[in-house]
């Protein structure tokens, strides 16, 4: 076992760091404020490869591997949480779903401009009343012979708006549960799909976020991936590898604000000396690194397996949960550090507080990590 990340490793850390830099710092709380989507700087996280960065280079993707992406979602995750979390859904459900599983006809349709980031795509899992509860899909995908007539409503999809490629999980036969379930590939623009309302969020607030209609959409036969009824253990399997890029914006959005509060306690003076002198300032950082810390190798971790080949759906959900429990409580711990700063918008680490809280929810709440881990070890204590 040997922890160092590698030359190539180290330089995609940088790069994505120096990009976070130059290109998302400046107007972030702007865009923030006004709810706006950082369509250029995606734009340019396409051109330099962060947004197919799995994918092989056969499908115009570059080719790496997990760590290296979980690298490059922790440092644009400490600058823009909102231009991370378009990146990681775009690499880990569309990209690599398609990817895993699509045909040659839908890699090169699709996966091509997806993985070089001309185009982005959107996961269309969630409904009104399907959120953890996945099987229970209403929008329904009725099989008409050479197409399925896709009717329902998707909500709180990321990339809503200003995706191309919308996979979307429907059902197309209540009575077999979820192995009725069916994963469609839909293009904007096919008559009878409509972008509804944008949200109007506590974080994240420059990422996309839309519900979708679909009245009577006549989607091809060709654009269903894998067979009949495997829907749902798409979205499963997808997401699995999901959550290790959303515990890895997680662990972003923590170190951002270890690295802000920790600069502050240097800077900022109190009783004569800065208060990171102070020890009730001290043992928070001391705390909060530690976390940061712990966060970090569980990501890793996840990832290595995924790069392996080996099992990591108990891994990946530990990620996810452990990181967003640490984003929530370090970015809280760093507002309170900054004092009345923390709690205004110059500072960043209010929005780093409130974007956190999303990672607690999507991709799977903590509750549903729970449920994922908790099986997992019952498993294992079981022999199965
Ligand atoms: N890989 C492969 N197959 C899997 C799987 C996985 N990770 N997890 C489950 N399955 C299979 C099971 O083996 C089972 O198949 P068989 O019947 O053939 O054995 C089938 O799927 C059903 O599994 P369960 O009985 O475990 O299903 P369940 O109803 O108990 O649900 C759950 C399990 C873990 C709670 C699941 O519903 C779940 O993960 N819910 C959360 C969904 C979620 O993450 N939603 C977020 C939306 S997307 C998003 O947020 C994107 C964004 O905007 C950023």
């Amino acid at each position: 076992m040997h922890f160092q990340l590698t030359e190539e490793h180290l330089m995609i850390q940088q790069a994505a760091r120096d990009f976070a830099r130059a290109e998302l710092l400046s107007g972030v709380i702007e865009r923030d404020d006004h709810q706006k989507f950082p369509a250029d700087a995606v734009r340019k996280m396409g051109e330099l490869g962060f947004m197919g960065m799995m994918v092989s280079p056969e499908y115009q993707g570059s080719g790496m591997d997990t760590i290296s992406y979980v690298l490059a979602m922790e440092e644009i995750s400490k600058i823009d949480a909102s231009a991370s979390v378009a990146m990681s859904v775009n690499n880990s459900l569309v990209c690599w779903g398609l990817e895993k599983f699509g045909t040659p006809e839908q890699k090169e349709k699709y996966l091509k401009p997806l993985a070089s980031g001309q185009i982005i795509g959107a996961f269309c899992l969630s409904e009104p009343e399907a959120g953890s509860d996945a099987t229970s899909q209403k929008t329904t995908a009725v099989d008409m012979g050479d197409h399925y007539l896709l009717n329902g409503t998707k909500n709180w999809i990321t990339n809503g708006n200003s995706a191309s490629v919308y996979l979307v999980i429907a059902q197309t036969d209540v009575a077999k549960g979820h192995r009725g379930i069916n994963a469609l590939i839909v293009e904007k623009g096919m008559p009878g799909f409509m972008v509804g309302k944008k949200e109007d969020k506590m974080g994240i607030r420059g990422s996309d976020t839309h519900s979708l209609m679909f009245t009577d959409v006549k989607v091809p036969k060709e654009n269903r991936i894998g067979e009949d009824g495997f829907g749902f253990k798409f979205a499963m399997k997808t997401l699995s590898g999901g959550r290790i890029g959303i515990a890895a914006q997680a662990l972003g959005i923590a170190s951002g604000a270890l690295e802000l509060a920790s600069k502050y306690a240097t800077e900022r003076k109190s009783f004569g000396k800065p208060i990171g002198e102070h020890q009730g300032v001290a043992f928070k950082l001391a705390d909060m690194a530690t976390k940061v810390e712990a966060a970090r190798l569980l990501v890793l971790k996840s990832a290595w397996l995924k790069d392996q080949g080996m099992p990591f759906d108990k891994e990946s959900a530990m990620a996810k949960l452990y990181a967003s429990e640490v984003a929530m409580e370090v970015t809280t711990e760093a507002v309170q550090i900054h004092g009345g700063y923390g709690f205004v918008k110059e500072y960043h680490v209010e929005r780093l507080m409130r974007d956190a809280k999303i990672t607690q929810i999507y991709e799977g709440t903590s509750e549903i990590q729970r449920i994922v881990i908790s099986r997992a070890v019952l498993n294992e204590a079981a022999g199965i």
